[in-house]
């Protein structure tokens, strides 16, 4: 608790300044539930690179009482005791009460109260189970290949961002500060959460909901959205750590073909470069690479690569050379280059913090991109130091006096260090949308902060191939979601060490649900492709792996929403159902979208498991029987199958699988899931390639539907046309069980033909 109060305040536009003894605290309104809040002694403010949100008109009303100040946006109220500098946060019609916020006195810190039956959720990429009340988190990234346990600390990406949620509303708080931060969600005082930071500003952003949904949506707003990605980036991928050479590359290629498994991309790691020089290929295992991304486009193959940040430091190797010559390394306080051991030994580290460099750094990929590259790996970029001559190699990062020269005003790495991955991953993207113009850029990178969202999709680094560590990806990606990635993946059949059958088929199960698919493994570890294991294992990764194509349509919009507002594709069931008590801590079961329920096997030997249905109704995926929800059911799951459930009333749009995506045209078929008496599709198509959607080159339908008797009635209609390329034809579908005796489209009573169970009507676009 502080000691001094408010002396006097001033407003102006929609910020009010209040002047204390010690600090001042500016309240700022962005809109009417975004609050910035800023405290310090005088300091101009200034936000990190992770806020994009401009701030929209808000008219606030400042009134004064005897003990208490109040700001009030129209929504969100925040009383500010002027004894103590002590806040309350409140809006209606819910009351966040109990939110009293308490700006530490040394202004490196702020506290809240915790209410009693309050959840946490967020902060990115965790270890452990959904709900985080109760822990500690430092936001610094690092490489945590032997700390990824529940109780690690650091992980690869720093998210200084939670959402509180209790039966009163939601909020959120995000923290823009690069330092290294932490979050006490109540672990040092079980009533209190407490962040801050040694170093840097004291500025956060409280974000009102009442629901998670619309917090993600304000946070979103606050540090970005990401842009569509390329259809073919939704495919299933595959990876290991390394295929090489060429040959063998092709034949990974080929195989997919053979046995008829879906695949869009094959990644080549580390040991398709000459040592391990950046933007070099080595000239025995790929003498030809351009021949042979050549080869793999004709069988419908992207190929992506690793470039990790490290440039070898070797006198004739033209990047170093470049990058000494133009004084583009990162460099100590007297101006000497740094160094340190990486994959190719001694290193430099590019200085991703300027203009210029990220400017260099574009024009490497040049000879890449122009033989057909797709997209471009950014690994190692916390960025992470090992000496791979040592038996235990100490895992570490850059010194944190270093010096990035910045745009606008030099920093240390201390400041920069959380900021490093994402512009490294600015500069890929520059150099995507120079040598790739009509083409969506796609990048995936491993470390990252807020705001990465903009610029790549993240996966969740060195897992390894435990059963727990399939069963802590659902709730770690379920909480990236919320912190504004919607598109991240782990990798499946896990990273490090072997994987086996039982465990590759279960985690092909998940990873088809991923938002990113990518099956990768570790050097020296056995071959973990889906054919790996013999024919069993191979059908059911097949059948999976066609299934998530069958769902692209259904998952491609789901990205579309994420564009729009900023909502998750893999969700957890709290984010839907957030006043069912049953969902708030549910880490074994997801959401993907609103209407496809995923319950996994997460543990070997298991061919039953309890599964909680939300509050409505379900039907069971594989039989078509309906549950009634808010209730427990043990559910069948053989090897061949998962529990899987589709909302009753659901509309989803789905495909025919093929091979890889651009195959063939989609031919959209929307299913009706039965069950429902109202429900409402928003559909959007376009060219699924270039970046035409942005100027508006796409559709929207709607569908509605109403069902009364023995009647249904349906609306179908454009919302938007702006694509003329789009399918011209798709089919309604009614799954079997539905009552409806007569269906009217749009006023029109129409002719219903019999096709199976299931009956179709045709929509013309
Ligand atoms: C890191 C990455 C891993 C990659 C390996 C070699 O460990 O996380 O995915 O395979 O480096 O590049």
């Amino acid at each position: 608790m502080t000691a001094t109060g408010v002396n006097s305040w001033e407003k102006d536009g929609s910020r009010v300044i209040l002047a204390g003894e010690n600090f001042n605290v500016e309240i700022e309104a962005f809109s009417d539930k975004i609050i910035n809040i800023y405290a310090s002694r005088g300091e101009e403010k200034s936000f990190s690179q992770a806020v994009v949100i401009k701030p929209k008109p808000v008219s606030l009303k400042v009134k004064e009482g005897e003990e208490c100040l109040s700001v009030t946006t129209g929504t969100v109220k925040l009383k500010v005791n002027k004894e103590n500098f002590s806040f309350t946060l409140s809006a209606e019609p819910f009351l966040l009460e109990g939110k009293e916020l308490v700006v530490e006195e040394n202004i490196k810190s702020c506290s809240l109260r915790i209410r009693e039956d309050e959840h946490f959720y967020g902060l990115g990429e965790r270890t452990g189970f959904l709900d985080k009340r109760g822990k500690r988190y430092t936001m610094w990234n690092a490489d945590c290949y032997r700390s990824y346990v529940e109780g690690a600390d650091l992980m690869y990406q720093s998210y200084p961002f939670y959402i509180g949620v209790s039966p009163t509303g939601s909020y959120g708080l995000y923290f823009d500060n690069t330092f290294k931060s932490f979050f006490d969600l109540g672990k040092t005082h079980p009533d209190m959460v407490t962040f801050g930071a040694e170093k840097g500003p004291l500025n956060f952003f409280l974000i009102y909901g009442p629901t998670i949904k619309e917090v993600v949506e304000g946070y979103t707003e606050i540090t970005g959205r990401m842009e569509l990605p390329p259809l073919w980036a939704l495919g299933y991928q595959q990876s290991r750590y390394s295929y090489y050479p060429q040959e063998r590359v092709l034949e990974v290629a080929r195989e997919f073909r053979k046995r008829d498994i879906p695949c869009d991309v094959i990644y080549l790691d580390i040991h398709y470069m000459d040592s391990f020089k950046v933007f070099t290929f080595d000239q025995e295992r790929f003498p030809d690479p351009k021949g042979m991304i050549k080869e793999l486009k004709e069988m419908g193959f992207k190929v992506v690569t690793i470039v990790d940040p490290g440039v070898k430091v070797e006198g004739d190797y033209w990047v170093f050379k470049e990058g000494l010559a133009k004084n583009y390394f990162v460099t100590d306080e007297d101006g000497l280059v740094f160094t340190g051991k990486v994959w190719p030994g001694r290193t430099a580290f590019p200085d991703f913090s300027r203009e210029e460099v990220r400017a260099w750094w574009a024009e490497l990929h040049r000879e890449f991109l122009e033989i057909g590259i797709a997209g471009i790996w950014n690994d190692m970029n916390e960025p992470t130091l090992v000496d791979t001559s040592l038996p235990e190699p100490p895992i570490s990062t850059l010194p944190p006096n270093l010096v990035h020269k910045g745009d606008s005003r030099p920093m240390r790495h201390e400041e920069f260090h959380n900021l490093y991955a994402l512009n490294m991953a600015l500069a890929t993207r520059k150099a995507l949308l120079k040598f790739k113009p009509q083409e969506r850029p796609f990048i995936l990178t491993r470390s990252g902060f807020s705001g990465i969202q903009r610029y790549a999709a993240i996966w969740t680094g060195d897992n390894r191939s435990y059963w727990e560590h399939l069963k802590m990806s659902i709730p770690m990606l379920c909480n990236i979601g919320l912190s504004g990635e919607p598109f991240c993946g782990a990798d499946i059949g896990g990273f490090a060490e072997d994987t086996t059958e039982e465990l590759l088929i279960r985690w092909t199960q998940v990873g088809v649900f991923y938002p990113f698919c990518r099956n990768h493994t570790n050097l020296d570890t056995i071959d973990q492709e889906p054919w790996a294991f013999g024919k069993k294992a191979e059908d059911i990764c097949r059948e999976f792996i066609k299934l998530r194509y069958t769902l692209l349509p259904y998952i491609y919009n789901l990205f579309y929403r994420a564009w729009q507002k900023g909502t998750p594709v893999f969700r957890p069931l709290v984010f839907e159902y957030e006043k069912d008590e049953n969902c708030h801590n549910i880490s074994d079961e997801f959401l993907l979208g609103d209407s496809l329920l995923v319950a996994p096997v997460c543990e070997p030997g298991q061919a039953k498991r309890m599964v909680y249905l939300p509050v409505g109704e379900w039907i069971d995926w594989w039989s078509g029987e309906l549950f009634k929800g808010g209730k427990y059911y043990v559910a069948d799951a053989p090897l061949e199958r998962i529990p899987l459930y589709v909302k009753a009333g659901a509309i989803l749009p789905l495909t025919e699988p093929q091979n890889y995506v651009g195959e063939k045209p989609w031919e959209v078929k929307f299913l009706l899931f039965p069950g429902g008496v109202r429900g409402e599709y928003v559909y959007y198509e376009d060219d699924g390639a270039s970046l035409d959607y942005q100027k508006g080159i796409y559709n929207l339908y709607r569908l509605t539907y109403e069902r009364s008797g023995a009647m249904i009635k349906f609306t179908w209609a454009p919302i938007y046309k702006g694509f003329a390329g789009g399918q011209k034809v798709f089919k309604l579908v009614f799954k079997g069980g539905q009552g409806s005796e007569k269906v009217w489209v749009n006023g029109q009573e129409v002719e219903v033909s019999l096709a199976g169970k299931d009956r179709e009507i045709f929509l013309k676009a």
